[in-house]
């Protein structure tokens, strides 16, 4: 958290402000939580002018959900951060969940961040099957902005925020591809919890492959992985 409060400072001191590449999932709660106390803290006329500038780019939002539906990532960003930050929606871009036809919908989410200059900071929660953001496997390093069908894991693992079914989780997402996110200036990839540990194991040590999309991370020459004890676990430099 510190080394992206410092980065966010830095972008206002030299008014220069890439767009961030945000996050959602439980992962980040505490991080966005973290986040927001320090950047409160700051003196007020640094904080207005983080407040003005701010633009991200979410991942990745569900078919079929709306802003106003209180299981989207548009209201979990406005939760987590809008609110506290007092952004308005067009500083927190996500793709339309309700858009008529998600594949337009992808392209032009797609063009919209690439017209913005594409992301500065990218920060990354890692899925139980390897996924970032909705790249679920198999996903290519060049796949770009698109729809994509969740797996089974991947609603089983995301169904607490709809009443724990699985069912109830939507079957298709719109997710920016591995293009988009290993094209960020820099990534900070954050994993928490023993379950994730083998899965960081294989994406950080084993060679790259499609079928763990998160292993394609290694090929950036930037990116930093925070980690609490329970998942890095099974890194043996690190344990
Ligand atoms: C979700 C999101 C990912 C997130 C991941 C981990 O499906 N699309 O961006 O990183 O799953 O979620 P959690 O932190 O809740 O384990």
């Amino acid at each position: 958290m510190d080394q992206v409060a410092a980065y966010l400072a830095k972008a206002v001191e030299r008014e220069s402000f890439k767009p961030l590449g945000m996050a959602t999932g439980r992962t980040m709660e505490p991080f966005y939580e973290a986040l927001i106390q320090r950047l409160t803290s700051w003196p007020a006329p640094q904080l207005e002018q983080l407040k003005r500038c701010w633009l991200s780019f979410n991942l990745d939002e569900y078919v079929g959900l709306s802003p106003g539906d209180s299981r989207s990532f548009a209201a979990y960003m406005e939760a987590q951060l809008g609110c506290h930050l007092e952004l308005s929606p067009c500083q927190l871009q996500l793709p339309d969940g309700t858009a008529k036809d998600p594949g337009v919908e992808a392209r032009r989410y797609g063009s919209a961040l690439h017209q913005a200059g594409g992301i500065g900071l990218q920060l990354l929660g890692l899925g139980g099957n390897g996924h970032v953001g909705f790249n679920e496997p198999p996903s290519q390093p060049n796949s770009c902005c698109r729809v994509v069908t969740l797996q089974r894991a991947t609603r089983i693992q995301n169904a607490s925020a709809f009443g724990g079914s699985p069912d109830e989780v939507p079957e298709q997402a719109i997710t920016l591809g591995l293009n988009e996110i290993l094209a960020a200036e820099e990534i900070h990839l954050i994993v928490t919890g023993a379950a994730k540990a083998e899965i960081l194991r294989t994406a950080l040590l084993d060679p790259c492959s499609d079928e763990v999309p998160a292993s394609w991370l290694q090929r950036h020459s930037r990116v930093h992985v925070w980690v609490d004890d329970a998942a890095c676990a099974h890194l043996p430099l690190l344990s």
